[in-house]
């Protein structure tokens, strides 16, 4: 029996050295500033979230990410029963609520987190519905909604897949493997909500050299998002990762952007959803991700792990 069961994403936080340069970025990214304070930037999509992603000011680096948690209770429970664990603390920052910071075995902080306040009567209607005249050739930014995953580079891979599973109650949706089965380079693991559905994997992590975040991942509201967000960046002159493309796990429409410190953030679309009785799979597949579509990937791509900072 896994320690609690985890709902989903709540934030990924990371670090920056100069807090208006990520601003910007995130801000042609797709997110918002929901809140600035003289050491921290909070940022928010269009969802319900109070913020997605937390950027503190300092060597630029990954900080570790946060789960939510079904109820306060759950935060005890992980405080009391894993080794790592801090005590259950108020979550000092804005949103408010409360939190339990443990380490996973890469030495990254996890947090879990409760009673955060959503914004109330938010929310995206999308409807293909129009009106002759209608902006549907905006320029812009894509419309980020909220986070969906965040992905972990490791020495360390058994040990740190164990790890998320067992703590956090996440299920196997997809392993893959290089040659023999037992050969397992990368798995994709969903949250249990039970009926309720869920995307293809909240966390994935995979064998690489150097631990580290490969990539924190955003949903957006509708696939057009995903070209839309694309000419943005690139007409801002950012760095172009990979994409677009689709993966064949997930059906994932994807494109991968790096922030100005090394940071790879994507941002997909996809209609794909999972309960906890759909069930677990093992893929063999060949280096590098070749039955995607799209290029290549490239070793900037495959070789990324952003270490926490310096
Ligand atoms: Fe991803």
């Amino acid at each position: 029996m896994p320690v609690i069961k985890v709902k989903g994403m709540a934030y990924v936080r990371l670090s920056a050295p100069d807090l208006d340069v990520m601003q910007k970025f995130l801000l042609d990214f797709g997110l918002e500033v929901a809140e600035r304070t003289s050491d921290r930037l909070y940022a928010r999509g269009c969802g319900a979230d109070h913020h997605i992603h937390i950027t503190h000011k300092g060597p630029a680096g990954f900080l570790g990410f946060a789960y939510e948690a079904a109820s306060e209770d759950d935060l005890h429970k992980l405080s009391r029963e894993v080794s790592s664990a801090s005590p259950v603390e108020d979550r000092n920052e804005p949103g408010g609520g409360k939190r339990v910071r443990l380490l996973e075995p890469n030495g990254f902080t996890i947090e879990v987190v409760h009673g955060i306040e959503k914004r109330p009567g938010e929310g995206l209607v999308l409807s293909k519905m129009h009106k002759a005249g209608d902006p549907s050739q905006k320029q812009g930014a894509a419309r980020v909604v909220r986070l969906g995953h965040c992905v972990i580079a490791t020495p360390k891979h058994t040990e740190t897949i164990n790890w998320f599973r067992n703590t956090f109650g996440l299920i196997k949706t997809d392993d893959l493997y290089m040659g023999a089965p037992d050969n397992i380079f990368g798995s994709f693991s969903r949250a249990d909500v039970g009926d309720e559905p869920v995307d293809h994997h909240v966390f994935f992590c995979f064998k690489g050299e150097r631990a580290g975040m490969h990539h924190c991942s955003f949903e957006v509201a509708d696939v057009n998002d995903i070209f839309i967000g694309h000419n943005h960046l690139h007409q801002k002159g950012y760095e172009h990762i990979r994409g677009v493309g689709r993966h064949a796990l997930g059906s994932q429409i994807f494109d991968y952007w790096a922030s100005p410190y090394d940071q790879m953030h994507e941002l997909w679309s996809s209609n794909e959803k999972f309960t906890a009785s759909s069930g677990s799979g093992a893929v063999g597949i060949g280096p590098g991700m070749s039955h995607d579509t799209g290029e290549k990937p490239s070793e900037r791509f495959t070789k990324m792990a952003t270490p926490a900072p310096a």
